[in-house]
């Protein structure tokens, strides 16, 4: 088993080639994790049969998906993956595009976050805490390493990735309006979605290297000219798994490389 787990969301319930060997019912001081955690192995193309790689996945909107953003219980969710040894989050997640080059179905790895929500649990922090451990260093909010290694699949595999942008995480469950949009833009969002914070954030606080990976449903509110029907996501979302899907077999593969030459 290694140390890296994907939390899926929307359009990623399940991952095509992900064989699942167990599901572990976990709870945490928290409370209980949106699912059960997936243990299993990932099979990359390249493979020979039966030599997966092994990592958890966990779908954050539930099995069956079900719960809503501002319900899900990220710090369940995130306590009951560290304490089964996960250290590395490939987080995917579905978003709508503002920046003008950012089209449907298309994929983001951002490096930065703005924080739009309120009244999640937020913090592991939650009563008295160390003041020298509560103030976690949130400067780039995404793990530099994983974000490298992620673009460098990208490339190998031959994939169209944005490098960069800044990931605006709002409440939800309902869409946004066209003025929080551009409200959005001009403070600097590039794209908007539900699920991004707090989930960075509670990786940070409990030292797991976390990345996301968004894939562009739709054009944000008032970005486009079609309305935002939530057939029309599913459509883009799901070619955008495709790209996800190989975005993740090739890391996978990188990594296989890394673990037979570590030094390198
Ligand atoms: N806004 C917020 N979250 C989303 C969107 C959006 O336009 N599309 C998919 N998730």
């Amino acid at each position: 088993m290694s140390d890296i787990a994907i939390i899926g969301g929307t359009g990623l319930g399940a991952i095509e080639g992900f064989s699942i060997e167990r599901k572990e019912e976990v709870e945490t001081p928290w409370g209980s994790p949106s699912a059960p955690l997936c243990h299993g192995e990932l099979r990359i193309e390249s493979d020979a049969p039966g030599s997966g790689y092994g990592i958890i996945f966990l779908a954050r909107h539930g099995d069956p998906h079900a719960i809503p953003p501002h319900r899900i219980n990220y710090r369940a969710n995130l306590h009951a993956l560290h304490s089964r040894g996960v250290r590395r989050i490939i987080a995917v997640t579905a978003v709508g595009g503002i920046r003008a080059d950012i089209e449907e179905g298309g994929i983001v790895i951002p490096d930065q976050i703005i924080d739009y929500t309120w009244g999640r649990g937020h913090s592991f922090f939650d009563g008295e805490s160390d003041p020298n451990s509560m103030h976690a260093d949130f400067t780039h909010p995404y793990c530099l390493d994983l974000r490298a290694d992620l673009l460098a699949a990208a490339r190998r595999a031959g994939l169209e990735v944005v490098d960069g942008g800044t990931y605006a995480a709002t409440q939800g469950p309902r869409l946004e309006t066209a003025a929080e949009v551009d409200r959005i833009e001009r403070d600097g969002g590039d794209i908007v979605g539900m699920t991004g914070m707090p989930e960075a954030a509670l990786a940070r606080e409990i030292g797991i290297a976390y990345a996301n990976c968004s894939v562009i449903a739709n054009r944000a509110a008032g970005r486009g000219s079609k309305d935002l029907s939530m057939e029309s996501i599913l459509v883009h979302i799901e070619s955008g798994m495709v790209t996800v899907r190989r975005l993740i077999e090739a890391f996978f593969a990188d990594e296989r490389k890394r673990q037979k030459a570590p030094d390198q």
